[in-house]
């Protein structure tokens, strides 16, 4: 066995890249396909979760950056800008350290997490808080990469797709061939996109047999697309997919249609329980946004929507540590005991 080296090594025939390209990794991929065993139970099915929350900077970002990073180093760029919820720019302001760049982001205000607020800082990038939401901030992004020298790295940047799509990849080499289904949030739609380019890139080559039907979740304030229109004013405490008029919109309606899949979308209420289930159940902490994969299967299956005994595989997209604060909410507080272990047996009921 040998260490895993970053997702452009580890798929590098499959990426645009060649041996001339400086790759700009922080060693992201190769997560846990973790077996969820309460959720199996729960649906009769063989689930899994993809834990993206634990790529380097905490969430599937850093598979895309790392090939959009790694692409504007090649191009000779010294500067990137992205609009986000929060993951992109920590993931962003990561990356562009590695390359010696600089990075610009533009975030809702008042609106992320506060942990991915701390990473985009930590790390140096030039944050400006707009007084806008999610998709204010992308127009802003793109005219600002159109008219001065920065390179535009969100998921409009094609090489984002492209290296988003190893998740797939690695699913399916994991299984030895595709899931029947694969349940994913959906937020500016990117990564739906991004994991249909891969199932589908595996099996046109004889990889995996089938492709997944892909089950996206939108959050029920914020769902443009399973209402068919733009939300002017997205609204959801899973602000990660605090997204209205997402960018690959008509890409994962594709994905939907091709896959004989559904886009549908969760409450905050069926989001909120789900994330207690992972964390409490599982094992598993993932952000809010992350568990709406798993409320939509739990969904789904109530419905009737999936057979049972099928394998899935669920994307838990982030890390629950970058948001703490939902977890402290509903958690009971902590007892304060003396240096004395006959109080501290007392409190914990031992005795
Ligand atoms: N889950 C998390 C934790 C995210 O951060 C995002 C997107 C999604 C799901 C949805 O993925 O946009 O490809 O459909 N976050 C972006 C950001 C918008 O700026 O970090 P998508």
């Amino acid at each position: 066995a040998r260490a895993w080296r970053g997702i452009v090594e580890e798929y590098r025939d499959r990426l645009p890249v060649n041996e001339n390209t400086p790759v700009v990794t922080l060693q992201e991929g190769g997560t846990p396909l973790l077996p969820a065993t309460r959720v199996s139970e729960l649906t009769g099915c063989e689930v899994l979760l993809k834990v993206e929350g634990l790529n380097p900077t905490g969430s599937f970002k850093d598979r895309g950056m790392t090939v959009a990073i790694t692409k504007a180093a090649e191009d000779g760029a010294k500067a990137v800008i992205c609009a986000s919820t929060g993951n992109t720019s920590a993931s962003a302001a990561a990356y562009a350290i590695r390359a010696g760049m600089t990075c610009a982001v533009l975030v809702p205000q008042g609106k992320i997490a506060m942990g991915k607020l701390a990473q985009a800082l930590v790390h140096g990038a030039r944050l400006l808080q707009v007084d806008g939401n999610f998709d204010d901030c992308l127009e802003l992004a793109r005219k600002l990469s159109v008219d001065y020298p920065v390179a535009l790295v969100n998921s409009v940047n094609p090489y984002r797709l492209q290296g988003q799509k190893t998740a797939a990849f690695e699913i399916v080499d994991a299984l030895g061939d595709a899931p029947d289904i694969h349940c994913i949030p959906v937020g500016n739609a990117g990564n739906i996109t991004a994991y249909w380019m891969g199932y589908t890139e595996y099996a046109k080559d004889g990889i995996s047999t089938k492709a997944p039907r892909m089950l996206g979740f939108q959050a029920s304030g914020s769902a443009p697309i399973v209402n068919g229109a733009p939300v002017t004013n997205p609204s959801t405490i899973a602000t990660a997919i605090r997204i209205g008029n997402p960018a690959s919109w008509k890409l994962a309606e594709q994905a939907r249609d091709e896959s004989g899949g559904l886009i549908d979308k969760v409450t905050d209420r069926q989001i909120m329980a789900a994330y207690k289930l992972l964390a409490a159940e599982e094992g598993v902490f993932v952000e809010l946004a992350s568990a709406a994969s798993v409320a939509g299967l739990l969904q789904a299956v109530e419905a009737g929507q999936v057979p049972k005994g099928s394998r899935i595989v669920c994307t838990v997209t982030g890390n629950g540590l970058k948001d703490p604060d939902w977890a402290l909410a509903g958690a009971s507080s902590a007892t304060t005991v003396p240096v004395d272990a006959q109080a501290a047996a007392k409190a914990l009921d031992l005795v």
